[in-house]
């Protein structure tokens, strides 16, 4: 087995959620080589392998991920060619915005408020205030489950409302963004007010995974299962935030609980508005 990678490590840490059970293998990722040695690594014993990023949008089921996880938080780095950016998968988008506001480029600021990386921004097309990681991805560098990398374009990823076809494409490791040049104070203005929106909303200090439901076509999931009255509704030791419904806030509890809650938000606000909500956090199975 390789140095790098280790055994039965427990996820509940490194994600935002604080919930879940360990990786049968887990390889934390500092370069491009260790996500192929992995790779490789997964495919000699037909294991499943599992990117995991700043774990801000995921929950991992109390019995753990009996495969690979490859965390890649720690594979960073950055490069400007003008208005071209390329990132690493593991560069934070809050980072990301201001850095790049500071050299008055825009495009990153919709996400400063996003807790998570930029691969992970790439797979669920992060996005906040109107602006969206789709708006600004000309490409990915994706390694595939035989460890080759392969240019994806912006089209190939198939690029949506919280979702792409990424997954099944195999993990980033690298994207190039196309920015817009802009004044920096002006940006900076639009991070403020992004983050004093997040911060007067959403339960941004406590243990959350985002918005739990995807928004239904023409309405939002916060204010249906808060129309339906389970602010505050709990089951074991996690609840519906008060602050805002489609949060969930883990106060110690177990995925299981977490499960069994979304669940139950899905089953209330279908009986009483006629609306099927779907999941936007990723249920690892
Ligand atoms: N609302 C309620 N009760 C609540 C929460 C919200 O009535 O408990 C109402 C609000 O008053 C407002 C509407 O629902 O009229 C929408 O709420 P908000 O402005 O907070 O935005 P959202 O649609 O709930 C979306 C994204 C967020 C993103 C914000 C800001 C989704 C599922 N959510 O939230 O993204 O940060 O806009 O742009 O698309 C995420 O994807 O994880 C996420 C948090």
């Amino acid at each position: 087995m390789p140095a790098v990678i280790r055994e039965n490590v427990p996820l509940a840490p490194y994600t935002t959620f604080r919930l879940g059970g360990p990786a049968r293998y887990f390889l934390n990722a500092r370069t491009v080589e260790d996500v192929v040695e992995g790779i490789k690594f997964a495919a000699d014993r037909g294991l499943r392998v599992l990117p995991l990023g700043a774990g801000s949008d995921i929950l991992i089921p109390d019995s753990g991920f009996d495969g690979l996880v490859i965390r890649l938080v720690n594979l960073r780095g950055a490069r400007a060619n003008g208005n071209l950016v390329y990132l690493k998968a593991g560069e934070p988008l809050p980072r990301v915005a201001r850095e790049l506001a500071e050299k008055g480029l825009s495009g990153f600021e919709y996400v400063v408020g996003v807790p998570g990386t930029v691969g992970g921004g790439v797979a669920k097309n992060a996005g906040a205030h109107g602006g969206e990681i789709k708006d600004i991805l000309v490409e990915a560098y994706v390694i595939d489950s035989e460890g080759n990398v392969n240019t994806l374009r912006k089209d190939d990823l198939g690029l949506a409302y919280r979702s792409s076809d990424l997954p099944r494409k195999g993990i980033l490791v690298e994207a190039l963004f196309k920015l817009r040049e802009d004044d920096p104070e002006v940006i900076r203005r639009r991070i403020e007010e992004f983050l004093s929106y997040r911060e007067a909303r959403q339960p941004w200090t406590e243990r959350t995974a985002g918005c739990m439901f995807k928004n239904p076509p023409g309405d939002y999931a916060g204010r249906l299962i808060d129309l339906a009255g389970l602010k505050g509704f709990r089951i074991g030791g996690v609840r519906v935030s008060e602050k805002h419904a489609n949060f969930f806030v883990n106060e110690g509890g177990t995925a299981d609980d977490a499960i069994r809650l979304i669940e139950y938000v899905r089953d209330r606000v279908r009986e009483v508005f006629g609306v099927e909500l779907e999941v936007e956090i990723e249920i690892v199975r």
